[in-house]
């Protein structure tokens, strides 16, 4: 059976002032999400999960344009879809929930109002059954009376609980896949895990896909499947959560785990020397040389191919990490 999102050899980049600099901030990168599944993005911040998140909704800035591959929801290109056709799409089939709810939700509409806004459009709920609909949604996302707070502004309500909206928005129309991009970078820890276990309740009530972009490992580990770890525009290992976590493939990966600290270990905090490349100047050879610990002749002049690993995922790079010294179990 086909996955319900096949996203094969994307390229977005940015194009600056009459195309004098170009940014490769995605390049070529393929995955897929099954229904059901949680599929997480994990990368340093500049290489490119933004925008692979926007170029799937196909809300890019001005400036962006995918200049290669394609993006197949359910068996249909989403890149060749016009606005308009993207607009019935949006809500309907794939939901966004973004990391700042202030950024997502209207200052000037009540929650009921903004909530109720899919539900009548896609699905084309009315009167009473759109405000059951509405009150049903804020339930599950757990709102305290939802019937009274449902005539609230934003403003009235704390950021965990305007995230929670946000939640509640993006499920009204339906929708197979979310896409979450940071959704908890800016509430505090405890809000955080609710959160989190709140997006996993209602994955399991709905059967929703969910795309989950975080540069959180930990929030990684408690939340997906599937793990895509990007560098400079690229995905440089794909695995399964155990696989990576236990058996990670690239020197990158291997070096984002080590720089999570540890409990009651004494040693010095490491963390990955040098920054990621300029993607508007990206050299033909293999972007994170520069910073990799086992870097070889071939690393400064070919850029890696992707490799199948043994079962499910592929790693870019010319010296794998093999597998007796990746062991962490
Ligand atoms: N509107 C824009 N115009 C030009 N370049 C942009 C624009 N938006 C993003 N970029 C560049 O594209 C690259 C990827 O950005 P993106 O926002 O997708 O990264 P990200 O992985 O989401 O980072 P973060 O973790 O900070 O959110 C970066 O180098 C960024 O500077
Ligand atoms: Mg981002």
């Amino acid at each position: 059976m086909a996955p319900l999102l096949r996203v094969n050899d994307l390229r977005t980049h940015y194009f600056g002032f009459r195309g004098t600099r170009v940014v490769k901030a995605v390049d070529g990168i393929s995955f897929s999400v099954e229904a059901g599944e949680t599929f997480g993005l994990v990368g340093e911040s500049g290489c490119g999960k933004t925008t692979t998140c926007h170029s799937i909704v196909r809300l890019l800035a001005p400036s962006a344009q995918i200049v290669g591959g394609s993006i197949e929801l359910e068996g249909e290109d989403l890149v060749k879809k016009s606005q308009a056709e993207m607009r019935r799409i949006r809500g309907r089939r794939i939901a966004t929930i973004l990391q700042d709810p202030m950024a997502s939700l209207d200052p000037l509409f009540s929650v009921y109002d903004q909530v109720a806004e899919p539900a009548y459009y896609h699905q084309s709920l009315r009167g009473q059954k759109l405000r059951q609909r509405v009150k049903e949604l804020l339930a599950a996302v757990r709102i305290p009376s939802p019937e009274r707070r449902m005539k609230d502004f934003p403003h009235q309500m704390s950021g965990g609980m305007r995230q929670r909206i946000v939640g509640a928005i993006a499920q009204a129309g339906g929708p197979r896949i979310i896409i979450a991009d940071e959704p908890t970078t800016n509430l505090d820890v405890t809000i955080q895990l609710q959160y989190l276990n709140l997006l996993k309740d209602l994955q399991r009530a709905t059967g929703v896909a969910l795309i989950f972009v975080t540069h959180n490992l930990g929030i990684v580990a408690k939340m997906c499947d599937k793990v895509a770890v990007m560098y400079a525009g690229k995905i440089v290992e794909m695995q399964s959560v155990r696989g990576l976590f236990y058996r990670p493939r690239h020197p990158y990966t291997k070096a984002l785990l080590d720089s999570i600290p540890k409990l009651g270990v004494k040693e010095p905090l490491y963390g990955i020397p040098g920054q990621p490349p300029d993607l508007a100047a990206l050299p033909v050879d293999c972007s994170f040389h520069p910073r990799c610990r086992q870097a070889m002749d071939r690393c400064r002049i070919e850029e890696p191919w992707q490799h199948n690993l043994n079962g499910d995922g592929n790693v870019r790079c010319w010296l794998p990490i093999d597998e007796e010294a990746a062991g962490r179990g």
